[in-house]
């Protein structure tokens, strides 16, 4: 079904203070269990790329950084099931420990492909850090390691993520309330 945005104010689900004080202590949380060694952080363009920016400096050992372009969603709200790659990693990631960042896991359907084309490359450990996991949604059977919130299944925006590309710029995370076009 289309769907049109009412027009209101969207409502804060999850302030930016909320959200940073949950980005420390993720980070220093992954910190630890990355002593001593070198996480090779792969962002999954474009809703992460907020929260991967915040999260590495919150890192207390040294990481490198790559990017994945995904694409599931087309411009509507329903996840599709069609993941493709719009953008490949640039550098190897053979014996690298991979940490993968993602924004939202929701049905589980593009973790599980990238778990999948990375192992692949036979990483020497691959995790997965989620800002947000709406775990009632999921239909594959894919968790996170390190999750910032568990949230209900309402469409969230800002922070990075976005309906038809719009409001990633916001600052807080917002639910965004949907209408049925005429
Ligand atoms: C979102 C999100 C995940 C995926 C999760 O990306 O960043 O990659 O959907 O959904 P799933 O668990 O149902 O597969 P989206 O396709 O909206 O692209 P974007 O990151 O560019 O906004």
């Amino acid at each position: 079904m289309d769907h049109a945005r009412i027009n209101q104010p969207p409502e804060v689900l999850l302030s930016r203070y909320e959200i940073e004080q949950r980005v420390a202590e993720l980070g220093a949380k992954i910190s630890l269990d990355y002593r001593g060694r070198v996480p090779h952080m792969v962002g999954v363009l474009k809703g992460a790329w907020v929260f991967m920016a915040d999260l590495i400096r919150h890192m207390e050992v040294d990481v490198t950084v790559d990017f994945l372009g995904i694409s599931s969603y087309g411009s509507g709200t329903q996840s599709s099931g069609e993941v493709k790659i719009t953008k490949d990693l640039d550098v190897s990631i053979l014996d690298r420990d991979v940490l993968i960042i993602e924004d939202i896991l929701d049905t589980g359907r593009t973790l599980k492909y990238l778990e999948d084309v990375l192992l692949a490359h036979k990483p020497r450990s691959l995790r997965v850090a989620a800002l947000l996991d709406k775990r009632s949604r999921r239909i594959v059977p894919v968790r996170a390691d390190y999750v910032g919130f568990e949230i209900a299944d309402v469409f969230v925006v800002g922070y990075g993520l976005d309906f038809d590309q719009k409001y990633r710029q916001l600052p807080d995370i917002h639910v965004l309330r949907l209408a049925p076009t005429l």
